[in-house]
């Protein structure tokens, strides 16, 4: 893990001057090498349909009873009247300044997973402690004063995890869910830094309060904390400003009133030694905690053996944990839900099925334009995804009323992918007699990760794909982990070439992957530093990722 190195792991931190290989667009036959593909396609599909008429395996995922909301086509009886989503949500919110709270439901497939009894109790108590120790409260304020203080007096009323954001959207979202569960488990309170791109993107997710950390919070630099930052866990425990001493207890030095936990796929080994045993319980008595990251590590406080029986509580199933959290949190502002609506009624609302894929080139491994567009359409029909075109002949031009429909959804930096399959179904009717209509609501060409409109067009983008009835994602895209998540879809993820033959595989849940996570299992937390703390049993559920053999995921 350590020695493969920060370099292959490059673009997923700077995505912002990301860009895909430029897919050589517009050439002039461009149905000329999706022909022989589709041709051999269609030879080993019908054998696939008529031999074995099975079910699309993606029917298999819809849920008994999974309810048509009014926002889907089928707005019939069976609405699931579920607006709070079995519990997870609190009643106490204003409908209209956040429409996409309670909505959201009505537009997603039902969602089979239930909150556990254990979890909503502590979501409530959760938005208690928040209310109280909200910022401009007494006890924020005496807070705030032992941080002027510069010293811990040990833990105070209000503790605090404040998240710096780091990255794209994904990303960020990735590292919310992440911080918010961390302080959970250990009774803090979860502040956001807003800056100016992120504004207005998002609801407040607490009710009758903020999460919002103010503008005069004493730390004035802590957007350029990083890893050279004295203040970082990985810095204090290197320069033995956080001894051995310290870190058993067994010390009466006084601790420090802050510290910044430094997670980004550039950690070195002194910050990982955050995911030990002694860490968690050092740093649970210091009342403010800095933290960026730009990945999902909730696998690693899997792994340790502090939380084993608190998080065995919260989700009974283990692998459902992104999807409650993300479906909690995560709530566009009526800006990117009037946009995401309007979208979805003109281009999907009339489809039987809509299916979404998300497509993503990381600059640091190139795929070419044509591959990744043949592995896009392999996945989809090998898997029964979408169906094969009849080459033979040319698309009728009318159809008839009774015609399943099925709606794609693309999202992607570039056009060309949507273009391409859009003509393929436009020329050629389909062997099943569907017809599929392909869509994308926005193609950029380069990700501008710093920009508002971008991120409201990104976090729209992630919403549309969550409403699908299948997805098929790129490997490593926190993009795709969050749609999933807020579906509670298993993605068919496109694997990279180097990994797998096979054009994609389906994900064993919506979990994301934890991409660059501490050495597994954790060697890191050496003796020096006490119990390393590891659950042994949940090692069990903690597993290697489906799209990266160095990652770690989540399983039941
Ligand atoms: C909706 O589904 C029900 C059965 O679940 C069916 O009877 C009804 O015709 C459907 N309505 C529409 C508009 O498709
Ligand atoms: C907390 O401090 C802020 C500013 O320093 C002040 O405006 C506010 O009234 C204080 N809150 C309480 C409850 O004292
Ligand atoms: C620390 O706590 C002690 C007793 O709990 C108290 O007397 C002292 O004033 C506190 N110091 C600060 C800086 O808050
Ligand atoms: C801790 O404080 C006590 C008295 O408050 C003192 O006797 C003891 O030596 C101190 N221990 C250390 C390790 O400094
Ligand atoms: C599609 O995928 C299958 C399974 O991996 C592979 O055997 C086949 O060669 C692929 N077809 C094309 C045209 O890439």
């Amino acid at each position: 893990m350590e020695a493969r190195g920060s370099k292959s792991y490059q673009s997923l931190a700077v995505s912002g001057d990301n860009s895909e290989a430029q897919p050589e667009r517009h050439s002039s036959r461009i149905l000329k090498p999706c022909v022989l593909l589709v041709t051999c396609l269609v030879s080993v599909l019908l054998v696939f349909f008529v031999g074995t008429h099975r079910t699309p395996s993606w029917e298999l995922l819809r849920p008994v009873g999974a309810g048509a909301g009014i926002g889907r086509k089928n707005s019939s009886s069976e609405a699931p009247n579920d607006r709070l989503l079995g519990g997870l949500l609190s009643p106490e919110f204003d409908d209209k300044s956040c429409l996409s709270r309670y909505q959201s439901m009505l537009y997603r497939k039902a969602s089979p997973h239930a909150p556990s009894p254990y979890l909503i109790r502590r979501l409530r108590e959760y938005e208690a402690l928040h209310k109280k120790c909200a910022p401009n409260t007494h006890l924020y304020n005496e807070s705030i004063e032992q941080l002027k203080s510069g010293r811990s007096n040990g833990t105070m009323e209000c503790n605090y995890v404040v998240w710096i954001p780091h990255n794209g959207l994904g990303n960020r979202v990735l590292t919310i869910v992440s911080s918010f569960l961390y302080a959970l488990l250990n009774n803090k309170v979860l502040l956001v830094h807003i800056p100016s791109d992120f504004t207005d993107l998002l609801c407040e997710p607490f009710p009758g309060t903020s999460w919002v950390l103010p503008s005069d919070f004493p730390v004035h630099n802590f957007l350029d904390f990083d890893k050279g930052t004295p203040q970082s866990y990985g810095n204090m425990l290197r320069n033995k400003v956080i001894d051995d001493e310290m870190l058993s207890g067994s010390s009466n030095a006084t601790l420090p009133a802050y510290v910044y936990l430094h997670l980004p796929w550039y950690y070195d080994q002194w910050d990982k030694l955050f995911f030990c045993g002694d860490a968690q319980r050092l740093l649970r008595r210091i009342p403010w905690l800095l933290l960026k990251s730009d990945h999902y590590f909730v696998p690693s406080l899997f792994l340790l053996q502090e939380y084993e029986e608190q998080l065995r509580q919260l989700f009974l199933e283990r692998a459902t944990t992104f999807h409650h959290l993300v479906r909690y949190l995560v709530h566009p502002t009526n800006v990117v839900w009037d946009y995401v609506t309007k979208y979805y009624r003109a281009h999907l609302a009339a489809a039987d099925e809509t299916l979404g894929i998300q497509i993503r080139v990381f600059h640091n491994f190139p795929v070419p334009f044509e591959s990744m567009l043949r592995q896009v359409i392999n996945c989809s029909l090998s898997e029964g995804i979408l169906p094969a075109v009849n080459l033979q002949e040319r698309a009728a031009p009318a159809s008839k009323t009774d015609t399943k429909v099925k709606a794609v959804l693309v999202a992607s930096l570039f056009s060309g992918y949507s273009e391409r399959i859009r003509d393929m179904y436009a020329e050629h009717p389909t062997t099943t007699g569907e017809v599929v209509r392909v869509h994308q609501p926005s193609h950029e060409e380069r990700q501008h990760t710093e920009q508002q409109g971008h991120n409201i067009k990104a976090l729209a983008e992630v919403e549309l794909l969550s409403f699908s009835d299948a997805l098929i994602t790129s490997a490593w895209s926190t993009f795709g982990y969050v749609a999933q998540g807020l579906g509670g879809l298993q993605p068919w993820i496109l694997l990279r070439h180097t990994q797998s033959d096979l054009p994609c595989r389906q994900a064993m849940s919506s979990e994301p992957c934890y991409l660059m996570p501490p050495p597994f299992p954790s060697s890191h937390c050496s003796k020096d530093h006490g119990d390393a703390g590891e659950a042994a049993a949940a090692r069990q559920y903690v597993r290697q990722c489906e799209d990266e053999l160095g990652g770690i995921k989540v399983f039941d």
